[in-house]
């Protein structure tokens, strides 16, 4: 079947799905919708697509489209999408799922009572080094996993300046606010190994103590640097550091994991390179290019990508991301991030601002399955 697709943010980050939508033979895109007419407009026009709007609502109930990409600013994410799944849409969402517990549970619900389904778009899950060592991990090859690592350190100062909502949701709050690229990753190496669904069941928070002063001479209450120690219910710990604000050159990713037969560290963008060590290949700790893996572990999709996934953004993964969701519709199977794995990347952020209100104390991190 075709999925028609509408864009909510069609004139911002929501463009960026034009190509893999575009690129996919089950799928088709029909609406755009940004509250900016004029840019709205010309995008639709040079894109030859018809349904133009200017409200989601209207668009939800234009029976135009099957299938929603919201990449509308943050905080219009939960309500947008509850109210595609109240139209019986299907649901691609960016990050984060929500910016509160409370529309986090009234999202879950939702999506529980949809015909449409829910899927949060991740896209750092479908990078081509984070889906081999989660192959890696689903092969047992780390053995048991006790450790894990991600930082998103990504200097965005002008961009915070920029886009307003920024600088309320994400630097206008203390916290992890933005954590799915670097906990995503890591949740799905942890459920691939020591427990199916693991998930982050408490989070202690702790910031740098410094605050960056904007032009007009405000604080940002988020600390330039935060990080949370995640309790995971497998009983490991993760750490997650977000930093949007120190100065410094590019480098948007960390990740590492332990095992008890393995470790991994990725590359920081300058110089090093992802490594492994696996007892299995090499009974003495020493470090191997994670590249050397790919031929024997890597998924046919990433051995042979089309010429759309290696030129769509994140490393391919706005590409990948919409050909699973695309898929999964289709075949009626289950979600990469459904709404229970989309809850399990937000709600630890969320929980990480409680923490740093209350002195870092242990902030338990609700379960989004008992939510009905
Ligand atoms: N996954 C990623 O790698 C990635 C990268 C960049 C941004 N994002 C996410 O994408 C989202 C958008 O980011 P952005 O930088 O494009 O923001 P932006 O401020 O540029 O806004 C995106 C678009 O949404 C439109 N918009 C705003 N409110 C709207 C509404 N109520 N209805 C319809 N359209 C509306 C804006 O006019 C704009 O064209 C954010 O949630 C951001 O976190 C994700």
């Amino acid at each position: 079947m075709t999925i028609r697709f509408g864009i909510i943010g069609a004139a911002g980050r929501g463009n960026s799905f034009v190509r893999a939508i575009r690129a996919n033979p089950a799928a088709q895109l029909t609406a755009l919708c940004d509250i900016r007419a004029d840019a709205v407009a010309a995008n639709a026009a040079e894109l030859g697509i018809d349904h133009v709007f200017t409200d989601a609502e209207a668009m939800f109930d234009s029976g135009q489209i099957d299938a929603v990409v919201i990449g509308t600013p943050m905080h219009f994410h939960a309500p947008q999408a509850i109210g595609a799944l109240a139209h019986d849409l299907h649901v691609l969402s960016e990050v984060t799922a929500g910016v509160s517990i409370e529309e986090c549970r009234d999202l879950v619900r939702a999506a529980r009572s949809s015909g449409g389904r829910y899927m949060m778009a991740e896209n750092f899950t479908y990078m081509k080094s984070n889906v081999l060592v989660r192959e890696l991990a689903r092969a047992g090859l780390f053995g048991e996993v006790y450790y894990g690592e991600g930082a998103y350190v990504h200097e965005l100062k002008a961009l915070n300046e920029g886009t307003p909502w920024r600088r309320r949701w994400q630097t206008g709050v203390n916290g992890c606010t933005y954590p799915t690229h670097s906990l995503g990753p890591v949740l799905q190496w942890f459920s691939e190994t020591r427990l199916r669904g693991d998930r982050v069941v408490a989070v202690s928070a702790v910031g740098s103590g410094h605050h960056y002063t904007d032009p007009r001479g405000d604080h940002y209450e988020m600390e330039d640097s935060v990080t949370m120690m995640c309790r995971m219910a497998s009983g490991g710990l993760v750490q997650i550091r977000v930093d949007m604000l120190s100065n410094r050159p590019h480098h948007m990713t960390h990740y590492a994991l332990q095992g008890t037969e393995g470790a991994y560290e990725s590359g920081d963008g300058f110089q090093a390179v992802p490594k492994v060590w696996l007892r299995s290949r090499q009974a003495e700790p020493q470090w191997e290019p994670l590249s050397e893996l790919e031929d024997e572990f890597l998924p046919d999709f990433w051995k042979n990508p089309p010429p759309e996934a290696l030129a769509a953004g994140h490393g391919g993964g706005d590409y990948w991301e919409v050909e699973d969701f695309v898929r999964s519709i289709n075949e009626e199977s289950e979600l990469a991030i459904g709404i229970d794995q989309a809850m399990d990347m937000t709600l630890p952020g969320l929980a990480s601002q409680q923490s740093l209100a209350t002195g870092s104390s242990w902030v338990t991190v609700p379960d989004p399955r008992n939510w009905t």
